[in-house]
């Protein structure tokens, strides 16, 4: 078979990664879908069973903290373009050990430009590095405002600032040596596959198991939330015609204060459990705050609309539906990764 491009995609066993991988390989026969990822804790090959054998499809098992494999895997699959996303991604992780923010996100990041500036050496035309980036570079907001791409950069926790490095990396390497970089920045996602670390995912688990509710602070943090699936069409669209050395902003004008989103969630997970109103909302515990806690995120997605005609394809309700239904069909899922080592990492985190 003769594909039109050989592209790699980083981190696609992870959550994102995942649904862009099954996106491309399922929307485009035509490419050939090259995953690499190291699955850490994050990563999980499950997450694709259903395109494992699809035939353009093939997975590497390499860290991008390996400058020789990185280069053998561009070589070997004559990679064309790059659509980064491996990261170290949670903020209370990095809260924990920020090195492995720092060697995974800024100096893999490196590692992996300089592995496709030596194999591309110079012939740019038709290839494309993509890096997938956050909405929390551009720091915290007040009450009002968004974040638009020329917000400037202030980040506060060592995730954020380790990806506020990566992206300048990447600007980096398209000032200095030309490379054929776009970034985008997106908001909060969430939906199927989200490991149960981060917010919703990890108070789903948590109401299943009558567990309870660890909300930070005073619960009146702001995030700006969008359906994964929706991520995944925007990073189609900004792949294919976004305009190079640009920034996109993604995000759904979608903010949810911390406290209502919980309130809705155990509404839902109430009905769908068949639990009598109110049980779940029992649970929520108020705890320590999150130190150097983002008061609000909230993305001016109007750039991508505008340019590209993109927008979410779902409303908050349907997708945090969707969402729930997929949790509760896939307790096995659940069960597995949070067996092991998560329990250690909730131990720590939440005593
Ligand atoms: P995730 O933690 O679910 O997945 C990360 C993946 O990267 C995992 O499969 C992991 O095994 C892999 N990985 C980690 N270190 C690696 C290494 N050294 N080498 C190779 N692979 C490695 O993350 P996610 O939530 O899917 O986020 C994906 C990307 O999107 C990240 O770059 C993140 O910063 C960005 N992003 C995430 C969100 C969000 O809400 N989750 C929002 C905006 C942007
Ligand atoms: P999170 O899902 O970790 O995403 P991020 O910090 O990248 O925005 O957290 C979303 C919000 O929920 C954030 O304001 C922190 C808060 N939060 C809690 O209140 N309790 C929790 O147990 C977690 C994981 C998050």
């Amino acid at each position: 078979m003769h594909y039109q491009k050989h592209i790699l995609i980083t981190g696609g066993a992870g959550f994102i990664g995942s649904h862009v991988v099954r996106l491309f390989v399922n929307r485009y026969p035509q490419y050939r879908i090259v995953n690499l990822d190291a699955l850490t804790y994050a990563g999980n090959l499950e997450n694709l069973t259903d395109i494992e054998n699809q035939p353009n499809y093939v997975f590497t098992h390499t860290n991008l903290l390996n400058p020789q494999a990185l280069a053998a895997v561009l070589e070997q699959f004559t990679i064309t373009d790059v659509v980064h996303l491996a990261a170290e991604s949670h903020v209370d992780r990095s809260i924990l050990s920020p090195l492995d923010f720092v060697y995974t996100n800024i100096i893999g990041t490196v590692n992996l430009l300089q592995a496709a500036k030596v194999y591309w050496n110079g012939q740019y035309e038709g290839k494309r590095f993509y890096h997938i980036s956050t909405d929390e570079v551009y720091g915290a907001l007040g009450d009002t405002g968004f974040f638009t791409e020329t917000t400037p950069y202030q980040p506060h926790s060592p995730y954020s600032a380790s990806k506020a490095s990566s992206d300048h990396f990447v600007r980096a390497y398209a000032d200095t040596y030309g490379l054929p970089t776009i970034i985008s920045n997106c908001s909060n996602n969430y939906g199927p596959f989200h490991f149960p670390e981060k917010l919703i995912p990890l108070f789903i688990n948590n109401i299943i198991e009558r567990k309870p509710l660890p909300v930070y602070g005073d619960g009146l943090y702001t995030r700006d939330w969008l359906f994964v699936k929706d991520h995944a069409t925007a990073i189609d669209v900004v792949f294919h015609r976004g305009k190079l050395h640009d920034t996109y902003n993604i995000g759904g004008f979608n903010e949810w204060r911390n406290i209502d989103l919980v309130k809705l969630l155990c509404q839902l997970m109430d009905e769908k459990l068949g639990r009598p109103a109110g049980e779940s909302a029992e649970l929520i515990t108020y705890v320590k705050d999150r130190p150097g806690h983002d008061r609000r995120y909230a993305i001016d997605a109007t750039k991508i609309n505008a340019e590209l005609g993109w927008a979410p394809s779902v409303t908050f309700e349907e997708g945090l539906a969707q969402t729930i239904d997929w949790y509760l069909a896939n307790t096995p899922w659940l069960q597995r990764v949070t067996s092991g080592v998560y329990q250690q990492y909730y131990k720590t985190q939440y005593a």
